[in-house]
């Protein structure tokens, strides 16, 4: 099914809704506010680089004119900038739901983030981690009426005992430390969802394979000719962004949806429109989880 059939047939209208997405100026972000716009919701794009963010602003209210969009300036790779959203958000209300969606994939070896975490672990998921934790004040003052993970169909890859062997040192894989940082996403959203009951709801979901700027971020080491290949090979074999997208925007929208975990229906849940299923984690699991995050 095309992108703007299920749009017209699945998403319902969000007049007077409000949906704050981080990493919106490009790939799945942007599209989700695309969608979101589209069915009159508002948006706030949180973005570390504002010209960026001015651009892709731009080119929504040219698909939008009416279109209500603020941008607010978010690095999740710095805690002192995460730390700083709280007051940003302080003008707005309420929010039906933040989405949890900036990342990067497959950065150079040996970076880290200002504050010394590995940079893939540090943005992906460490920052995630800061970024509610930051926020945990107004999530218990009923600010977000859902939060949204956004994890990876390679989270499979990630599960390790101990995580926080992850969070200082630079380990050799660099697959290895996205996969680590995607499964530790899909394990604290599954945390949440019981620690934040009755404050707010939490979905997860993953894109599958989505055609977008993933694999030429801007400090990745991936050669312009690899970048290439990957760019084709995820157009080739995947969803357009505007498709893998809508797993973003059904957790955000669909209701009731507590613990939803939103991904592609078909192709090994590579491409194709959202399906959902409900996922829990062992009494173990969260144990080891909790244990590793007192690391933090
Ligand atoms: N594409 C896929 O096949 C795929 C599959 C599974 C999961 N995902 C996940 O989907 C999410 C979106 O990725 P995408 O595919 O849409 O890639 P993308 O086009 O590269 O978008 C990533 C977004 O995250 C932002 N971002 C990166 N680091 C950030 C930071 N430190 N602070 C704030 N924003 C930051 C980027 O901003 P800049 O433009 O400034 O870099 C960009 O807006 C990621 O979490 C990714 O892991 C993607």
């Amino acid at each position: 099914m095309k992108y703007s059939v299920y749009v017209e047939k699945y998403v319902p209208s969000l007049e007077g809704k409000l949906y704050l997405v981080t990493g919106a100026n490009s790939g799945l972000g942007y599209s989700a506010c695309k969608t979101f716009l589209s069915k009159g919701a508002a948006v706030i794009m949180a973005c570390r680089n504002l010209t960026k963010a001015d651009k892709a602003k731009a080119k929504l209210l040219e698909m939008f004119p009416n279109g209500k969009i603020d941008i607010v300036h978010f690095d999740q790779a710095d805690k002192a900038s995460i730390d700083s959203l709280p007051s940003k958000l302080e003008k707005y209300e309420h929010i039906d739901a933040l989405i949890l969606n900036a990342g990067i994939f497959h950065p150079g070896k040996n970076l880290f983030t200002k504050d010394g975490y590995s940079l893939t672990v540090g943005t992906n998921f460490i920052g995630l981690y800061f970024t509610v934790e930051a926020l945990r004040n107004q999530i218990k003052e009923g600010k977000f009426k859902r939060l949204v993970l956004v994890s990876s169909l390679v989270s499979h890859f990630g599960r390790s005992r101990h995580y926080e062997k992850y969070f200082k040192k630079y380990h050799r894989s660099s697959f290895k430390q996205y996969a680590v940082s995607k499964r530790m996403i899909l394990e604290y959203g599954l945390y949440l969802s019981s620690d934040l009951y009755g404050q707010t709801e939490v979905t997860l979901c993953h894109p599958g394979l989505a055609s977008t700027n993933i694999v030429g971020g801007e400090a990745t080491t991936f050669s312009k000719r690899f970048q290439h290949a990957g760019k084709r090979f995820m157009h080739r074999f995947g969803n357009s962004a505007d498709k893998s997208s809508l797993c973003l925007v059904q957790a955000a929208v669909k209701s009731p949806a507590n613990l939803g975990y939103f991904y592609p229906k078909h192709f090994f849940h590579i491409r194709g429109i959202p399906k959902e299923k409900r996922l829990h984690l062992s009494e173990k699991k969260y144990a080891r989880l909790l244990k590793s995050l007192s690391h933090l």
